[in-house]
């Protein structure tokens, strides 16, 4: 029998210093889902994905709440249960591979070492296996180059292929496709919506383009002041919102949007 508890429920409170951020902040992300989340810049998008990760520094942060994640409070685990679960169970994938890589260390090394992180063998075949799957190459030349001497594009989806790697049930997305072209972007858009459909792993998309969340999810909640104002499919959200904020978001966007179908995103499983 498919098990239908939500992959992920969150309730999450945060507070920078003495300025709250989130507040009691309700995400719940379903098994096999692609859920989008939106808001404008400065709405906590970016500190929901790091609390959701238990990733918030706790010298200048302070978190409630819960996250449970497969019947664990992630919130309430050890360091090293974290490190455990973290790029295995769920996995996260940042706007800037400039950021996120270490220049210093050649591609090949980098994603040898993400799998080493959590198995023992050399991870050859995984590492060929995951980099195919985002269409790049895996000789030794692609392998040999350091972060600098590969596109953006190229960047981004070595760090989808580093998500990938120990097949998440949960992949979080934090703006993956801001820092690209409009090319690139639909590309890494279409990358994300096959590693849900041929991998089954749940995707939380986080992003302030709703043309890009429309593109591909299932269900879309809306960030405003900390806490989700909404949440329902894309047709909900784009056609019929009920939070005033909501309306707002989507009305400036709908203009850019009326050449997409909304018909046509999958909000069969939502
Ligand atoms: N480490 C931090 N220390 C203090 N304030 C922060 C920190 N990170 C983010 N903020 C502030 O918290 C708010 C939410 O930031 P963020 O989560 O990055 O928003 P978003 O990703 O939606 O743009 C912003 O006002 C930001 O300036
Ligand atoms: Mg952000």
């Amino acid at each position: 029998m498919q098990n239908s508890a939500p992959l992920l429920s969150a309730l999450l409170s945060a507070t920078y210093g003495t300025r709250p951020v989130l507040r009691e902040c309700a995400l719940e992300v379903r098994r096999g889902e692609i859920l989008g989340l939106a808001g404008s810049s400065g709405s906590g998008k970016s500190t929901l994905a790091l609390a959701l990760l238990n990733l918030l520094d706790p010298r200048t942060t302070r978190v409630s709440g819960h996250v449970h994640f497969n019947g664990r409070d992630l919130l309430t685990l050890t360091d090293s249960e974290l490190r455990a679960i973290r790029g295995r169970e769920v996995a996260l994938v940042l706007q800037s591979p400039a950021a996120a890589l270490n220049p210093a260390l050649r591609i090949g090394t980098q994603m040898r070492e993400a799998w080493r992180a959590h198995q023992k063998s050399d991870g050859a075949d995984a590492v060929a296996e995951a980099l195919a799957a985002v269409s790049l190459p895996s000789d030794s030349q692609f392998l040999k180059r350091y972060p600098s001497q590969i596109s953006t594009g190229q960047g981004q989806r070595v760090l989808i292929a580093m998500a990938i790697l120990h097949r998440p049930q949960l992949l979080i997305a934090d703006e993956p496709t801001s820092a690209l072209d409009a090319i690139t972007q639909i590309e890494v858009l279409e990358l994300l919506s096959k590693c849900n459909r041929e991998f089954g792993c749940s995707v939380l998309l986080i992003s302030h383009d709703l043309g890009a969340l429309a593109t591909i999810c299932n269900r879309v909640a809306v960030l405003s002041e900390g806490s989700i104002v909404e949440c329902g499919t894309v047709d909900h959200i784009f056609r019929s919102p009920t939070h005033a904020f909501t309306r707002r978001l989507t009305g400036s966007a709908l203009a850019s949007l009326r050449s997409v179908d909304l018909g046509c995103v999958h909000d069969n499983r939502a």
